[in-house]
């Protein structure tokens, strides 16, 4: 196996990333809500770092997005930041912190990036959110969109099965895509719809398209506990796990109970 060292240490940018596309080097983004995991990944070498509001999942333990506000984002947002040096940094605009109107919208990501020093954010949406993308980018706000499955929806869809798989969603997802570049946006997420649909925006649009769920794009993003194997009841085909934490940390806390429990731990040298 060859392992992918970055041989350029400067801050990832977003001109950094459309370059990325352009020589078709595949871009790599990963979820991080805290200052040590944040850490970790940011040393091993991934390209963006999304502080995204499925945090409102896997740190709060929420059954949707729905839940997470404003200011427990920008909590994991500064937390994040606090260890980066080379990635990206995106952070997430949580579910009722845009929708509303586009002045709340712009009122939001400011203190986004006023108080998290984030890189810039990320929102959910295409037509009906696009009066407040144009708002907050001639705030100077670079915004990453998200199109698909987008789960701030989901009491709208019902479920979290593959989106635009009908001729008319697809549609307006392509509508969608164009309205998001043409507006400004950086990148876009494109989340759990057909492989062939995704091949055909990545191909149509001059800015990244990174996918999860979504097959082959310009790059790719999952969330860094589900690749970690630390998440146990999600298990969707398009992901994979690159270890097992679960059972790791299962082990080696079980070792630590063990050797407290018959007095082994700790020993001589473990004491003063
Ligand atoms: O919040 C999140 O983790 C996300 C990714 C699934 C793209 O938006």
């Amino acid at each position: 196996m060859s392992i992918h060292i970055p041989e350029d240490n400067r801050k990832v940018t977003t001109h950094r990333l459309v370059e990325m596309k352009q020589r078709g080097e595949k871009i790599t983004m990963l979820t991080a809500y805290d200052y040590t995991m944040a850490g970790v990944i940011d040393r091993a070498g991934v390209d963006v770092i999304l502080v995204g509001d499925s945090a409102s999942n896997v740190m709060a333990g929420n059954v949707t997005t729905l839940p997470i506000t404003l200011d427990q984002m920008i909590y994991h947002g500064k937390s994040v930041i606090r260890a980066v040096k080379r990635a990206m940094v995106v952070v997430d605009m949580p579910f009722g912190s845009y929708q509303g109107n586009s002045k709340e919208a712009v009122a939001s990501a400011i203190r986004i990036m006023k108080e998290t020093h984030a890189d810039c954010i990320k929102l959910e949406g295409g037509k009906e959110v696009i009066e407040s993308v144009q708002r907050i980018l001639s705030a100077g706000i670079p915004i990453m969109g998200h199109l698909g499955l987008m789960p701030q929806s989901i009491n709208k869809y019902g479920t979290y099965t593959v989106r635009a798989q009908e001729d008319e969603e697809a549609q307006k997802l392509l509508e969608d895509v164009h309205l998001l570049e043409q507006a400004g946006c950086f990148a876009i997420v494109l989340e759990k719809i057909p492989a062939k649909l995704t091949g055909l925006v990545a191909a149509e649009l001059q800015i990244p398209i990174i996918g999860i769920g979504a097959g082959p794009a310009d790059g790719q993003v999952l969330v860094l506990h589900d690749m970690l194997g630390m998440t146990q009841d999600f298990s969707p085909r398009f992901l994979r796990r690159y270890a097992d934490l679960n059972s790791a940390i299962t082990v080696a806390v079980q070792n630590y109970i063990e050797d407290v429990k018959n007095n082994s731990f700790p020993n001589e040298n473990e004491q003063y």
